[in-house]
């Protein structure tokens, strides 16, 4: 009798055990998974950070009238195409790529200023007004030292002021509108994502002067998940939401990042597309674009994304640079018609929709082969030319 309660002891307490041990293997998990999350913090606080970004020594041999902009081609031979993040760490030093074109786009930048629109093109909320000063106090330090033959600071005034060589411009560093100065100084635009108290960054900010083809007032206040969600980029929900959301709550203020895209334009507006409807109406996107334009018309359109954690307020910075060059131009480029055309093909049906493919296949296709033909003749290896991703 006694035996037969020692083994009911033995096992009821093996089972007690079992049982206590995978719980704690659950919480612990659990933990680790929050850890991972980055939840050591409470979300929507953030403790000033001391870290300084090193700073940059002078752009070698930059000038604004000769440096070409950097010749970034993201595109990849088919036959898949897979969605990604697709970002990778970026330089300190390289944080704001200026060039040549630096003129035109502050010039395009002062027109949409100077626009009706001016009041929809730069936004910022109550909750990002410390971060777009430490935007502008960073970027313009930035600046001076990166690219002293345009920048320059200017004490004459109570306050430091950021002067530009080339026009004689001087702006505030302090001022109603850091986001706007800021975003005339360079050629990106700016957009600021503000953490919420449940985890999601939210857009707070933005001088979003040359997007081509979306308004910052549609987005602004939009947590990113529905930013993206509500112009239907292809698969975010099932590829990306996930990471991106893990990655924007554990970025740290050390290690910035940058991303490529690239569209295709059936016009040569680079502020905003109109072939593909007026600015002032609501739910525009590629897939609007008309079609069948003349291939004298068609642009590459391709941003270089950069995203980093601002040390003192918090705030994800993120930066747009839009390259806009005629696809006559690029396709004269060794192997780039044929890898071009073979990236086009290769888009999924969602990817094709949202990058309007059917206003332009015929055309740019047709063109893109005939080119690809042509350096073949010649005597061009395109294979040994396949230099993705940039
Ligand atoms: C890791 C960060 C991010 C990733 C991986 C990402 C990814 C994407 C992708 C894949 C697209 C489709 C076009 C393309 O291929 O680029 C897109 C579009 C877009 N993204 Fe992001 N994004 C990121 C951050 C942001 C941030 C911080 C903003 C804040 C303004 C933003 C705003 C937009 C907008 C406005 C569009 C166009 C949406 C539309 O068609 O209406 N993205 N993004």
């Amino acid at each position: 009798m006694y035996d037969y309660l020692l083994v009911f002891v033995l096992i009821f307490g093996a089972l007690f055990y079992i049982a206590r041990s995978g719980r704690r293997k659950e919480i612990t998990k659990a933990s680790h998974d929050k850890l991972k999350a980055g939840h050591k913090r409470t979300f929507g606080t953030w403790i000033a950070s001391d870290f300084r970004a090193p700073r940059p020594p002078a752009y070698p041999d930059w000038s604004v009238e000769t440096t070409k902009p950097l010749p970034y081609r993201p595109f990849k031979y088919g036959p898949n195409y897979f969605i990604t993040m697709g970002i990778r760490p970026v330089d300190w030093d390289d944080w704001i790529e200026l060039d040549n074109q630096w003129t035109h786009y502050h010039t395009e930048k002062h027109a949409r200023l100077a626009s009706e629109r001016a009041s929809q093109l730069c936004k910022t909320a109550p909750e990002a007004q410390e971060a777009a000063l430490e935007t502008m106090k960073l970027l313009s330090q930035y600046l001076v030292d990166r690219y002293p033959s345009l920048f320059e600071f200017e004490f004459s005034s109570k306050e430091k002021q950021i002067r530009i060589k080339t026009t004689g411009e001087i702006y505030p560093i302090h001022s109603d509108d850091p986001l706007k100065y800021a975003a005339l100084l360079i050629e990106d635009d700016l957009a600021l994502m503000i953490e919420g108290p449940d985890g999601q960054y939210y857009l707070r900010g933005g001088a979003i002067l040359l997007p081509g083809f979306w308004r910052l007032e549609d987005k602004f206040n939009m947590p990113l998940a529905k930013i993206h969600t509500s112009g239907d980029v292809p698969k975010f929900r099932e590829k990306l939401q996930g990471s991106m959301e893990r990655f924007f709550q554990k970025m740290t203020p050390e290690r910035p990042v940058a991303r490529n895209n690239y569209f295709i334009q059936t016009d040569e507006h680079l502020a905003w597309s109109t072939s593909i409807g007026s600015e002032d109406t609501f739910g525009i996107g590629w897939e609007h674009a008309e079609p069948n334009p003349p291939i004298e018309n068609i642009r590459f359109r391709s941003e270089r994304q950069t995203l980093r954690r601002l040390p003192r307020s918090g705030a994800i910075l993120f930066t747009i640079r839009t390259y806009f060059i005629p696809v006559v131009d690029i396709a004269q480029e060794p192997g780039v018609p044929g890898r071009l055309a073979s990236a086009i093909r290769s888009w999924p049906d969602d990817v094709a929709r949202y990058k309007g493919k059917k206003a332009y296949e015929e055309v740019l296709l047709n063109y893109l082969d005939e080119k690809q033909a042509e350096q073949q003749a010649n005597g061009l290896d395109v294979a040994s030319f396949n230099s993705y991703p940039y």
